[in-house]
């Protein structure tokens, strides 16, 4: 059965629905998949809606033919926001109201935003355990590669001495978008001006490699990108050193490409779970690479 309803460009105005819509449907989407010995899903927090709203403005702002909503009567329907860096597209948020799922809503607006990918070489989702988006992401030719993520309370003990790991900042732009453009073939630009702003940035350089990664509020990488697999595991080892004493940590989107990482996960003594998956359209798993959920 399909739905009466219409897809059209997102606009500022469409912030607010958009955030709250996404915010239930994961939420949903969580409860519905959450395995029975992990601690119940917790609602979007203020900070993330917040987050999520800010993020969405700055996609309207430089990715806007990217983003689209789709509404019947009583509002909006579904919602997708894609990005476009250098040669890559990447969708970024992609959910339907639930009631609303599996009429083809989703088929829509994922159309919609795959016409922006247009002349871009490569794409990346991060998908989530929905099959129902696993199986859009195949039919618009993404390959699937499974993601683990690895949680626990850090063994404060393993932690090694970890040298030449600095702060970083806007100063290190071209440091950074070149590290991008070695791992993963395209540079995130204005994204690390969005992401300099959100979260702690260290840094690497020096004559073994190049690194960053930016740590997330709770520590753990929200995005690490590294020139080899060395200076990728300082750098993780550095953001879970930033974990508070006794605090849980989750490192997600590990593909099995990021065996460093797991090798260091191990060391501090998490454990190793596995859930969604990242979605590549020509191209391999980036390696040594911890993609980011929203800006790949
Ligand atoms: C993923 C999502 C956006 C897709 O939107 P949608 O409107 O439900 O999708 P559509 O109806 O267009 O397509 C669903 C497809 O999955 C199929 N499908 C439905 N239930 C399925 C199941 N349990 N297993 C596998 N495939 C299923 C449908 O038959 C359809 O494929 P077809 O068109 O080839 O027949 C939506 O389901 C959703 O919001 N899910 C929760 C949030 C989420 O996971 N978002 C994706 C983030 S990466």
């Amino acid at each position: 059965m399909t739905l009466d309803m219409t897809v059209r460009p997102m606009r500022t105005g469409d912030i607010n629905a958009a955030e709250a819509l996404t915010g239930s449907t994961f939420h949903a989407l969580d409860v519905a998949t959450n395995p029975a010995d992990w601690p119940a899903p917790e609602a979007r927090s203020d900070d993330r809606r917040s987050a999520w709203r800010d993020r969405c403005a700055h996609f309207l702002a430089y990715d806007a033919p990217g983003c689209w909503v789709a509404e019947d009567d009583e509002g909006l329907v579904g919602v997708a926001t894609s990005l476009r860096r250098e040669t890559m597209w990447m969708l970024s948020s992609f959910a339907v109201r639930g009631g609303a799922q599996g009429k083809g809503v989703g088929s829509r607006l994922l159309e919609a935003a795959l016409a922006y990918s247009q002349g871009c070489v490569r794409g990346m989702i991060d998908a989530s355990q929905d099959p129902r988006a696993v199986r859009r992401y195949h039919q618009a030719g993404f390959t699937i590669h499974p993601h683990m993520l690895v949680h626990g309370v850090v063994d404060r003990s393993r932690i090694p001495v970890v040298e030449h790991v600095r702060d970083g900042s806007l100063g290190d732009l071209d440091l950074m978008n070149s590290i991008d453009r070695q791992t993963r073939d395209a540079a995130h630009l204005v994204d690390h001006e969005f992401m300099a702003a959100e979260f702690a940035l260290r840094v690497v350089d020096d004559s073994t490699g190049s690194g960053y990664v930016y740590i997330l509020p709770s520590g753990g990488a929200y995005l690490l990108a590294a020139t080899n697999r060395r200076t990728a595991s300082r750098l993780l080892w550095d953001a879970l050193a930033a974990v508070p004493e006794g605090e849980q940590v989750t490192v997600d989107h590990l593909t099995g490409e990021q065996d460093w990482a797991i090798d260091v996960a191990m060391e501090a003594r998490l454990s190793v779970y596995q859930r969604g998956y990242l979605a590549l359209r020509f191209m391999k798993p980036p390696a040594p690479y911890v993609p980011s959920p929203h800006f790949l």
